[in-house]
């Protein structure tokens, strides 16, 4: 039997929250620290006004922040723009790079995707990188070819196990309540794992493979028990509290 990584539970708040959020944080840090997760770890992406306070809120318990994106250089003349260094220099861990709605709002392609995973890597943070198809895709019958085509454009030079994980985020189920099957998700995931095999060799084989889009706590232990699902991307359903621990739940006992 193959061992598995440590799976992750990454919520990602997209651009909600409020400092009056926090408390939710708080309950989704305390749920943590008594063991709500079980052998997973978790982490919650809040926007950038919130990550400091959330590191802040999160020491000394498991719970792990990250940054929603970063640019590709380490400072300069990019108005707007958070740097990987500025995020590490805040004490996060995680950042998303290559989000579908960044893909889209922001017309990051997956070269600049690679980038700003590669500065993320060297600021010392994990980098999770998304892929994921459209529903027109989908429908093509384009689904592998896509992800792959993600997969290859955006892996950052140097990439392990321990500071790169994949998300799949097929677009159409994202925020929508709809879900891939079972079936499909594995078909995904295990084309994921050998594009990763071929892409980081044994590095590849451990890099932890999230399935995002619409997972809340009805479905979590479905999706969470797909082979090669190494955990999920929560976007929804991560804003509180209650159905953030409730998707926890499939990976306690
Ligand atoms: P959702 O978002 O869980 O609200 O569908 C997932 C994501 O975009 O990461």
């Amino acid at each position: 039997m193959t061992i598995r990584p440590r799976p992750l539970v990454a919520g990602n708040w997209k651009m909600n929250g409020l400092k009056a959020s926090l408390p939710e944080l708080a309950a989704i840090r305390d749920g943590v620290m008594a063991g709500a997760f079980g052998r997973a770890e978790a982490a919650i992406c809040p926007p950038a006004t919130l990550v400091s306070l959330a590191v802040e809120l999160a020491q000394g318990s498991e719970l792990a922040i990250g940054g929603q994106d970063c640019h590709a250089k380490v400072s300069g003349a990019h108005t707007g723009d958070v740097s990987a260094q500025m995020l590490k220099d805040l004490g996060v861990t995680y950042v998303i790079v290559g989000h579908s709605e960044r893909r889209t709002d922001h017309s990051e392609s997956s070269a600049q995707v690679r980038a700003k995973a590669e500065a993320a890597i060297t600021a010392g943070l994990i980098a999770i990188v998304c892929v994921g198809e459209s529903e027109a895709q989908r429908r093509a019958g384009e689904t592998l070819s896509v992800v792959g085509q993600q997969m290859d454009e955006s892996w950052p030079a140097g990439a392990t196990a321990a500071t790169l994980v994949i998300a799949y985020e097929p677009i159409w189920a994202i925020g929508t309540g709809l879900t891939p099957t079972a079936q499909d998700v594995a078909e995904v995931h295990a084309f994921l794992r050998a594009r990763a095999v071929k892409l980081g060799a044994v590095e590849g084989a451990g890099v932890r493979l999230l399935y995002g889009g619409s997972v809340k706590p009805s479905n979590a232990a479905e999706l969470m028990g797909v082979p090669d699902v190494d955990g999920a991307l929560v976007g929804g359903a991560s804003l509180t509290a209650k159905d953030f621990l409730g998707i926890a739940a499939a990976y306690k006992g």
